[in-house]
């Protein structure tokens, strides 16, 4: 469990959407990421005119800290607008997992309504690098 309060969360992540590069689906995403070490990572969605090319909020918070060195982690946090509190993508929980373990997903609306899963709850049953040593 990272040690930010609640509000400062908020805060942060509404922030670090702010600097979201978003103008094909105008949806703005941010995320906070917590190490172990108390240090903060914010992240950002990044689009591309070469759609696939976009990157989610979660993972750039993600692979900013594990490119400073940084490898455990203790929660993150995305906010986002929509009418229903938005969950991290797919391919976003399938790097959370590898990366940061069974952390605590929060997730918040612009008013600041949150909901809080586990990502062992959000992918269960998850591949990982356990299933790479067998065969
Ligand atoms: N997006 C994120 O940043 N995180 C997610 O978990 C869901 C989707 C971004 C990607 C794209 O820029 C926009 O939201 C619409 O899919």
């Amino acid at each position: 469990m990272g040690s930010i309060s609640k509000e400062d969360l908020f805060k942060m992540a509404k922030a670090a959407r702010e600097s979201a590069v978003a103008p094909y689906s105008n949806f703005k995403v941010g995320a906070v990421l917590e190490s172990d070490d108390g240090r903060v990572f914010t992240g950002c969605n990044i689009e591309n005119a070469s759609y696939g090319l976009t990157i989610c909020a979660e993972r750039v918070a993600i692979f900013k800290a594990v490119s400073e060195g940084v490898r455990t982690f203790s929660r993150i946090t995305v906010i986002a607008d929509a009418p229903s509190i938005t969950p991290p993508c797919g391919a976003c929980r399938q790097i959370i997992w590898e990366f940061c373990g069974d952390v605590p997903v929060v997730m918040f609306d612009l008013q600041g309504n949150s909901e809080e899963m586990s990502i062992s709850e959000l992918l269960p049953k998850a591949f990982d690098s356990g299933f790479l040593s067998g065969s």
